[in-house]
Formats: C-alpha cells, sequence, structure tokens
C-alpha cells in the first residue's frame, strides 16, 4: 500500500469513506469547517450495509478503500464510518502512515450532559458487537446507565432514500420506545447514517431529549491533524470534489444529490 506521508502536498484532497450515503453528513460538515479541501468522497453502496457483513470482510473492504483514495494522492483520510472504524481502523494505521481520522460514537460528550444519567446508543450490529465499541462505552459512560440499541434494517432504508416510510418509521419506533420507557435524556447517534434520521427521531421522541452526533469534532479533529501535519490546504481547492461508488445502481446519484445539496455526479469505482 502506497503511504508515504512526505510525498503528500496541502493541496492534495482528502478522501472519505463509508458504506453508502452515511459519511456524507460527515463530509458536508468539513467541507463548511475547512472551505479551502478537495474531498474525495467513496461510498461502498455495493457491500453495504457493513453492519451485516463479517470483520474481516470490513477489513478487506476498508483496507481497499484506503488503497484507491491513496492512489487518488490523498493527503489524509476519513473513516465515516461508526462501523469500519471499530473494526478496521487499528489494523489500517498500522500500515499507513497517512493522518487517518475515524468515528466513534459520541459517549463522552452524552454523559457529561445527561441529566437522568440514562443514554441510548443507535448502532448497527456489527458496532453493537464489536468489543473496542464496548470498551469505549465502559471507558466514558462515567456513571451513567448505557443502553445499547443496534437498529438492524434502517441502513438499507436510509440508502434507497425512505426514511420517511411507513416501514421505517414502524422500525425507529421499535428502537426507540424502549429507550423512551428506560427515562433516557440523551440519544447517540452512532451510525453516520442516522443524522438523516434526525427528524424523523424528533417527532417519536419527547422534545426534552437531546439528540448528539460527532461530525463536528470529527471535522475538527481532521485540521489538527492537518496542522500538525503541514499539510492544511493554505487555498481554496481548484479542482470540484469527487464522489465514487462500487454500486452501478442507477437511482443512487438521486439519493446522493438530493442529501448533498448539488449534484455529486457519482462514478464507478469498483
Ligand atoms: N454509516 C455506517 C456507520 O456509521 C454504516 C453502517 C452500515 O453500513 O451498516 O456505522
Amino acid at each position: 500500500m502506497p503511504s508515504d506521508i512526505l510525498t503528500q502536498k496541502c493541496s492534495d484532497p482528502i478522501g472519505i469513506f463509508d458504506s453508502g450515503v452515511g459519511g456524507l453528513s460527515i463530509a458536508k460538515r468539513i467541507t463548511e469547517h475547512l472551505p479551502n479541501e478537495q474531498i474525495i468522497y467513496f461510498a461502498d453502496s455495493a457491500f453495504a450495509p457493513y453492519g451485516d457483513i463479517s470483520n474481516q470482510q470490513i477489513i478487506e473492504r476498508v483496507n481497499f478503500i484506503a488503497n484507491s483514495l491513496i492512489n487518488k494522492q490523498c493527503k489524509a483520510i476519513v473513516i465515516a464510518c461508526n462501523t469500519a472504524t471499530v473494526n478496521a481502523i487499528d489494523q489500517l494505521r498500522k500500515r499507513v502512515t497517512l493522518p487517518i481520522i475515524g468515528v466513534e460514537p459520541a459517549i463522552k460528550p452524552a454523559a457529561a450532559i445527561s441529566t437522568s444519567k440514562k443514554i441510548g446508543i443507535l448502532v448497527t450490529q456489527a458496532t453493537a458487537n464489536n468489543a473496542r465499541f464496548l470498551a469505549l462505552v465502559e471507558q466514558y459512560k462515567n456513571g451513567a446507565q448505557v443502553f445499547i440499541q443496534p437498529c438492524l434494517g434502517l441502513v438499507e432504508l436510509i440508502e434507497q432514500g425512505l426514511q420517511s416510510s411507513e416501514k421505517f418509521i414502524c422500525l425507529l419506533k421499535q428502537y426507540l420506545t424502549p429507550l423512551i420507557a428506560q427515562g433516557v435524556d440523551t440519544l447517540v447517534l452512532g451510525c453516520t447514517h442516522y443524522p438523516f434520521m434526525s427528524d424523523e427521531i424528533q417527532k417519536i421522541v419527547p422534545n426534552e431529549i437531546n439528540l448528539i452526533e460527532t461530525a463536528t469534532p470529527v471535522s475538527e479533529q481532521l485540521k489538527r491533524q492537518l496542522i500538525k501535519h503541514h499539510l492544511l490546504a493554505e487555498n481554496p481547492a481548484t479542482l470540484a470534489h469527487q464522489f465514487y461508488s462500487s454500486s452501478e445502481n442507477p437511482t443512487q446519484n438521486e439519493i446522493f444529490s438530493q442529501l448533498w445539496g448539488t449534484n455529486t455526479n457519482i462514478k464507478i469505482l469498483k
């Protein structure tokens, strides 16, 4: 895997990836926070959802994507996926010397603001089962009671732009009702697809429940890493953002463009 940080320049792009559209919630914040940067976004839609595949398969996909982004001259990589981060970031950091920024459920800030000391964490099944994630919960829960809720089926529907469908709302209610009954006052969105269902969550849970996501801390961490490695773009990017997907699904460009706000013009990369 080519990965020598000495060859990277400030004007090189930032590689960002997820199993699908979820990482756009992170990519969007990055482009707002670091407007000089050019991004290359990769959606591994042919293999989504990662929540349902094995740890070994996730590692293989992460290494393939990281390799592709490095070949496109990326100066840093953002794993904009909680499931890929907890399953594969450690091994990637051992192979690659570029700054690699991951996403982990924001348990620490949730524990800090919860007054009922009851926190719900919405995650994929592969995150819920992961030892690194469970250790993170223990490390940061700060005496709070934590309810981990795997949300099977939601990522697939968000990938199809079906957050408002009856099936989606029914599943969401099924996952949120027990958490509300337990008295949680803070909900951690532990999957980058879930900010795209914030409106639907707000309609189900009481008003006073806090929703916590991770886009801002991730873009701040990226900025710190770029500064540390002298890689922060000094001038506005001359090239447009680029979007790739491993899937040939003809409808995905429409869903991506809707979430991104302008035409993403997705290219296929396998
Ligand atoms: N957006 C991913 C995450 O943050 C996705 C999950 C999936 O593909 O299951 O975990």
